[in-house]
């Protein structure tokens, strides 16, 4: 969750939803407050979960948008988010296609170090 700083009582700006399933995780839900978008909380909100996710041992991280939310898309996409399927009009009121998008987790540079002197 992200708060605004300074305020009393704290205001939620934004959250994210992960669920972690073993080596595979779901993004469930990321919004951020309209009037506090583009100031960079959404992509930090995501940054931290994915580092949480790795941290969990997670290797997949999937997520389903609707395939108009150019915000949403030009986000995951900058973060290495893959389009790995289409569902035909999984959305309604409007009724819209589903993109479901993956996101692989590579060793990170420390570990890969570490391989690399093992090896
Ligand atoms: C998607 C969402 C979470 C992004 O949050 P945000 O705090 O506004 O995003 P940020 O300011 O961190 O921007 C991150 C990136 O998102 C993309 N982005 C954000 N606003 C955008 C816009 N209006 N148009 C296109 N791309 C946009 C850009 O790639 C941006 O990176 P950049 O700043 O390096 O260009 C926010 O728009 C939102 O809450 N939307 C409604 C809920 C939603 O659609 N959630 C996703 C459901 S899957």
């Amino acid at each position: 969750m992200a708060e605004l700083a300074g305020e009393a009582p704290p205001r939620v700006a934004g959250f994210a939803a992960f669920v972690p399933l073993g080596e595979e995780a779901e993004l469930r839900n990321l919004a951020v407050d309209p009037a506090q978008q583009g100031k960079g909380i959404g992509r930090a909100l995501l940054v931290e979960g994915l580092g949480r996710m790795r941290e969990l041992g997670v290797k997949q991280l999937f997520l389903e948008v609707r395939a108009s939310n150019q915000p949403a898309l030009a986000l995951y996409g900058s973060l290495g988010f893959r389009l790995l399927y289409t569902r035909r009009n999984y959305y309604h009121d409007p009724d819209e296609d589903g993109l479901v998008m993956a996101h692989d987790f590579t060793p990170s540079s420390e570990s890969r170090g570490l391989n690399q002197e093992l090896t």
